[in-house]
């Protein structure tokens, strides 16, 4: 029987242990939350976050193919093709620009606005409705997210831009075959070393692919006129070639030698039009920046098909 003079006691012990409770599912929370950087890779590999559920950022830019997606041009969800081909985005962290044909695209945020918002043709549709893509992401990350985000009202369009591009600039990967030659200085072929030294000194490729991910010119701006286009297009890195046919902004060119040819002649790089066994040197050289290592590594890989994750 329930003695009375009890029960605020009985009260006090019940909401003690709705407490504890309350504390440990807490507890278990915090243990999964996600970082930034890990909200951002599940946000850039989840389809929920596009209004119809149909379209992720990896679809297009897919891990296996060093982050591209193979189409000559771009397609959305509705088999509707976008403006270009779609670029890799390895290493993208120290990039100037993220357009190819608009030099005022200077961040990643500013970039991503396009498969945001973009509606012609759409890409993530999120500008239709952006409360029901937020509602969604809360609701499905809100216990994984508490720490980064108190509230569903502090969940913004800009927010989750800023977590996938904070993953964005994660995704380095830099331990290809030339760059193990780069460190130890002994494992290029000597096709891959004759193709090097014609690629930096003969043709001078390097005078606008320079740099670390052969994108920068040594001098001047990246952007170039080419056949064809009235606008100016921007330089290409030429990290992972072998792995992301077709060739171009506009995917126009299906294999590199043919890429690296047609280009000679647009840029008036003189000479390689009609020298095979050149070409053919700078292919294996080119072949040399392909490194594949970043899929052993499931920081890169989809959070949804992996068992462990
Ligand atoms: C429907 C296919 C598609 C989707 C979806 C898509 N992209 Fe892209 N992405 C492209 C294409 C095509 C380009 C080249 C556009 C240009 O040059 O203006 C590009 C360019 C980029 C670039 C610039 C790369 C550079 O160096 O110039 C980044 C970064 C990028 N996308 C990230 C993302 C992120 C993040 C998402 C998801 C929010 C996303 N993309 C969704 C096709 C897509
Ligand atoms: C004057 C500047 C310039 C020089 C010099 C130059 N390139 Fe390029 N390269 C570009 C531009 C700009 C693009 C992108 C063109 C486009 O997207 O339509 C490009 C694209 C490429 C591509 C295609 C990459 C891809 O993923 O689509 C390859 C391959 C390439 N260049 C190889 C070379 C080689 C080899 C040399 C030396 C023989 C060279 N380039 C010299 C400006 C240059």
């Amino acid at each position: 029987m329930i003695n009375f003079r009890y029960i605020k006691t009985y009260f006090f012990l019940l909401y003690t242990v709705f407490l504890l409770s309350c504390y440990t599912a807490n507890n278990n929370e915090f243990k999964d939350s996600l970082t930034a950087i890990e909200f951002g890779r599940y946000l850039f590999f989840d389809t929920d976050l596009s209004l119809h559920q149909n379209m992720s950022c990896a679809i297009c830019h897919n891990p296996e193919l060093a982050f591209t997606d193979g189409y000559r041009l771009s397609v959305n969800a509705y088999a509707e093709a976008l403006a270009f081909n779609t670029p890799s985005i390895l290493n993208i962290e120290n990039n100037q620009y993220f357009s190819a044909d608009d030099s005022t695209v200077v961040t990643l945020v500013q970039q991503m606005e396009r498969p945001f918002f973009s509606d012609h043709p759409v890409e993530m549709g999120i500008q239709i409705d952006s409360t029901v893509v937020l509602n969604r992401i809360w609701n499905k990350y809100q216990n994984r997210i508490k720490n980064l985000v108190y509230s569903r009202g502090e969940l913004s369009t800009n927010g989750l831009m800023d977590f996938i591009s904070q993953y964005e600039r994660t995704l380095i990967s830099r331990n290809s075959k030339y760059d193990m030659h780069i460190n130890s200085n002994s494992v290029l072929s000597p096709q891959e070393l004759v193709g090097r030294d014609i690629f930096f000194n003969k043709y001078n490729c390097v005078a606008c692919h320079g740099g670390l991910d052969f994108d920068k010119p040594v001098a001047g701006f990246s952007y170039y006129e080419v056949e064809n286009e009235e606008r100016k297009i921007k330089v290409l890195g030429l990290r992972n070639v072998n792995m992301t046919s077709p060739y171009w902004h506009d995917g126009s060119t299906e294999f590199v030698d043919v890429a690296i040819k047609w280009h000679s002649k647009i840029l008036g790089v003189e000479k390689l039009v009609s020298d095979d066994e050149d070409v053919d040197l700078i292919i294996d050289f080119l072949y040399s920046l392909t490194d594949t290592s970043y899929l052993d590594n499931s920081h890169f890989l989809s959070p949804f098909t992996l068992k462990n994750d």
